[in-house]
């Protein structure tokens, strides 16, 4: 069982939680992840390795509450509260290559797993140029950290509330405008986000890096549940990544994959919702006639 340290709110559906694991702390490296149960009759999900601090033994999660895991999550893991099991560090470690100039582009909730490589750049010697996307401002978070790593922050949103309007792929080419000389872009984030990152940087030949996020299930390489197309051939995201050159992935079937069980992650999230609202409602304190 793994202790919940803290929580921090970024938004109403975006929460941060630090785990305690040191052991976990001290194998974690930028660009793996975990597979979390909150319960024993839980689900698994992997999530990011967003952060880790071998001095508190601690990792930090983001987590976007999309579905009946997540926002069982976010509903009911509290500070003091235990996590059943915590699997990892999963997945090929990110390469942190020698290289002299990087972008690292992180949208919405892609920021967090995006922070790690970018420090990690930054350690190496390498001028980072970090490039955030959220809808609006207030959705805006880990600004700080990323000023800490970066030697350039283009944060961009949608309704342009904060810095320039638009999408990361405007932030991208802006940078490449007045950096002909980036070695590499890692993009993180939405599928669709990550394929436009790609289509970006292709026709300058920049090496491209995207972390693929398809459905898993056992996270060992066995069940083919995160199986993806890259340069043709077939790779588990699971064991072959999550790290991928996204000149080379195909994106639509990854996007076809995602929607694969729709109607059964709908059934399963109402079926829950019922199930809280009955909880909650046989909770509220009886009111005397
Ligand atoms: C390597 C990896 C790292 C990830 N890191 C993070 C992270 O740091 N923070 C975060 O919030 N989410 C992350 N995800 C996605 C997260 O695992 C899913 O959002 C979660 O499993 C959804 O579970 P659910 O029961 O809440 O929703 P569900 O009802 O199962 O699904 C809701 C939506 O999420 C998508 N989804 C379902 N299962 C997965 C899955 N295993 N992986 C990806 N998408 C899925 C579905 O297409 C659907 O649109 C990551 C996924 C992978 C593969
Ligand atoms: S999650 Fe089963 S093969 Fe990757």
């Amino acid at each position: 069982m793994y202790e919940i340290l803290a929580r921090e709110e970024f938004s109403e559906s975006t929460f941060l939680l630090e785990v305690q694991h040191p052991l976990l702390a001290k194998a974690a490296n930028p660009g793996q992840f975990v597979i979390v149960m909150v319960r024993a009759d839980g689900e698994r999900i992997p999530l990011t390795i967003a952060d880790y601090s071998v001095a508190r033994g601690t990792i930090t999660l983001v987590i976007q509450a999309v579905g009946k895991t997540t926002r069982d999550m976010q509903q009911n893991c509290r500070v003091g509260d235990m996590l059943y099991a915590l699997v990892g560090p999963m997945g090929i470690p990110s390469h942190i290559g020698e290289v002299q100039k990087v972008i690292c582009v992180g949208g919405g909730l892609g920021v967090a797993p995006v922070f790690p490589q970018a420090r990690a750049f930054k350690q190496r010697g390498a001028y980072v140029i970090g490039v955030i996307g959220f809808r609006s401002k207030d959705l805006i978070f880990w600004e700080d950290k990323f000023r800490d790593v970066c030697d350039e922050l283009i944060i961009c949103t949608d309704d342009g509330s904060a810095g320039i309007q638009g999408l990361v792929t405007d932030g991208v080419a802006q940078a490449i405008e007045s950096h002909p000389d980036i070695e590499e872009v890692i993009a993180i984030g939405p599928p669709v986000m990550m394929k436009f990152c790609a289509e970006t940087t292709r026709p300058h030949k920049i090496k491209t890096m995207v972390s693929l996020n398809p459905i898993m299930v056992d996270g060992t390489g066995m069940c083919g549940g995160c199986r993806v197309s890259v340069g043709g051939e077939i790779k588990f995201c699971c064991v072959d990544g999550p790290d991928f050159d996204g000149h080379q992935v195909d994106f639509d079937e990854l996007m076809r994959r995602l929607d694969r069980f729709k109607a059964e992650e709908k059934q399963s999230l109402e079926r829950w919702s019922r199930a809280t609202n009955c909880r909650l409602q046989d909770e509220e304190p009886h009111t005397p006639q």
